[in-house]
């Protein structure tokens, strides 16, 4: 480094992450997250929408050089995949020549953690028309684990409490992905039970801490070859399954708990955000991150 300040050939140039976060408060895991995947400093914003993103982007990609570019990325967080993916693209479409960096959207963890459990399950049962049901699957993990199994071309039922809100989340998945799963309402353990009737595999995508499906509703359920669950938090998603099962073999069918599907998702994310600062020209969505996932399965 000169006496100025200023970088001098040969000075490391530092890789800095732009996290945007579509809640009013920055995710604290996605900061750490960065950190370990490789970022030197994270700078984090909340409350980002595509309305005031431009001058954020402007000052990530007017800084640096062409060459220096890759040294720089951006992240997209928070609750809400609707408005993540609105955000992505008003992201890229502030990109222009060689004016743009690379980015990422994982709002809530739902690129991550939806790749990581389908690239496990799909290693442990071929996904091709395999009837899938992803209880409580509206939220951001949910609609990316349904849109994979669609890509993967299974027949894919998704529940809610609410009818509207599984027609809204599978008009979403339709329009990402081409194909919408079966909207089904299903208000309590017992409709969901029976929403898992005559499914090959069953994945519950459920809110932290909420039970969704009690053993007695699945153990005796024939055509299930694969239980999954990503809720850490007791009581857990799924009943008579344990965070920690990968491909246990539980009342006859494998199992696959949070933990399970956790150890996977962590190691992507930070692969994710190291490969971010490997070129400055990608652009890491569900594909690409499932992509990633099927090499470290
Ligand atoms: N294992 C990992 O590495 C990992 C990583 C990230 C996240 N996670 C876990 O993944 C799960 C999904 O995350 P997310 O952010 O997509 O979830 P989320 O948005 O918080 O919740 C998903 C859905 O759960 C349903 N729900 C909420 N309260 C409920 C209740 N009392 N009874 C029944 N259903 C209820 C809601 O669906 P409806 O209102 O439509 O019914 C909601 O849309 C969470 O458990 C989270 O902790 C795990």
């Amino acid at each position: 480094m000169l006496g100025g300040g200023f970088l001098a050939e040969g000075d490391a140039v530092k890789r800095l992450l732009l996290l945007l976060d579509t809640d009013p408060t920055p995710n604290v895991y996605d900061i750490f997250v960065g950190y370990d995947g490789g970022a030197d400093h994270v700078v984090s914003y909340g409350g980002i929408r595509p309305g005031n993103v431009g001058a954020l982007i402007d000052g990530a990609i007017f800084t640096r050089g062409p060459d220096e570019k890759k040294h720089t990325a951006i992240f997209i967080g928070g609750a809400n995949m609707a408005a993540g993916e609105e955000l992505l693209t008003a992201v890229t479409k502030h990109f222009f020549g060689s004016f743009r960096v690379s980015v990422m959207l994982d709002s809530n963890g739902s690129n991550t953690t939806a790749a990581a459990a389908v690239a496990q399950i799909a290693k442990a049962v071929p996904l091709a028309g395999k009837k899938a049901v992803i209880l409580a699957g509206t939220g951001p993990v949910g609609l990316r684990a349904a849109g994979l199994f669609v890509k993967e071309g299974a027949q894919v039922s998704l529940t809610s409490r609410d009818k509207q809100r599984a027609e809204a989340a599978c008009r979403l998945i339709e329009a990402r992905f081409g194909r919408s799963p079966i909207p089904l309402e299903a208000i309590d353990n017992d409709a969901r039970g029976a929403a898992i009737r005559g499914a090959d595999i069953v994945f519950a995508t459920g809110a932290i801490g909420i039970e969704l499906l009690e053993e007695r509703h699945w153990r005796d359920e024939w055509t299930i070859e694969l239980i999954a669950d990503c809720n850490a938090q007791p009581p857990l998603g799924i009943g008579g399954i344990e965070a920690t099962d990968k491909g246990k073999t539980r009342q006859q069918k494998l199992a696959l708990g949070a933990l399970g599907i956790g150890g996977l998702k962590l190691k992507l994310h930070r692969s994710c955000i190291a490969q971010l600062f490997q070129s400055p020209d990608q652009v890491l969505d569900a594909e690409e991150i499932y992509a990633l996932a099927k090499t470290m399965v």
